[in-house]
């Protein structure tokens, strides 16, 4: 981290809830790779300020975001709802005790599995939603974009974590899958006509996109 984003991260009170999840999360010998203490403060208010009440999160991990996007939705009229696609179960296990703990087991459902798959079930269901959270295996980041634009209810919100890759996005030297694709879904999100978007380059970086509508 730089010292600029330790230094704004320092002008917060220490979050008691989600220093919990992360120690859950490295006790439980999960990755610590959780979203940006301030991209996580960032979801929240975009679901708070956007009024989002359907959420779709791609990539569960220790349910850090999760509780981030559940904050945003906290007191609203029915309560809102997070979809979770995680594809390992005690991944998915870890993310439900940790915002069942955090007090919102009531708003969370998890879908265990290859989230390609999931994707394509919610989309036969005729699910919507209307705020989006990618953040699962970087690969996958072009077809979950995909996905995200046909499962969006106009003027859906889509955000995605890590489109810098630690700097591989923009070191020319590398070419593997997970770059490549992680440069076409930035080139999407900068240039589709149904998005108006921008791009964050604080922390791994955070593409934010809404759906025209
Ligand atoms: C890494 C970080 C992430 O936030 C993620 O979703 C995947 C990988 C990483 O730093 O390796
Ligand atoms: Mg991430």
């Amino acid at each position: 981290m730089s010292d600029i984003e330790q230094y704004v991260d320092g002008l917060y009170e220490t979050d008691a809830v989600l220093t919990r999840v992360k120690e859950g999360i490295a006790a439980e010998g999960m990755p610590s790779i959780s979203i940006a203490e301030g991209y996580g403060r960032l979801l929240t208010l975009l679901v708070r300020m956007s009024g989002a009440e359907k959420v779709l999160e791609i990539g569960a991990l220790g349910g850090y975001s999760g509780i981030c996007l559940a904050r945003g939705m906290e007191g609203k009229e029915g309560g809102g709802s997070l979809v979770s696609l995680e594809l390992l179960q005690p991944y998915a296990d870890v993310a439900a005790r940790h915002l069942a703990e955090a007090g919102y087991d009531g708003i969370a459902e998890y879908i265990v599995g290859d989230a390609k798959e999931s994707l394509a079930r919610l989309k036969e269901q005729g699910r919507k939603f209307d705020f989006f959270f990618i953040d699962a295996d970087k690969e996958g980041y072009p077809i979950y974009l995909d996905y995200a634009l046909e499962l969006a209810l106009p003027g859906a919100l889509i955000v995605a974590d890590n489109i810098l890759l630690r700097g591989r996005t923009t070191d020319a030297a590398k070419q593997g899958p997970a770059v490549q694709a992680v440069r076409s879904f930035n080139e999407k999100i900068a240039r589709d006509v149904r998005l108006e978007s921008t791009i964050l380059p604080g922390y791994d970086g955070l593409a934010i996109a809404r759906v025209r509508g």
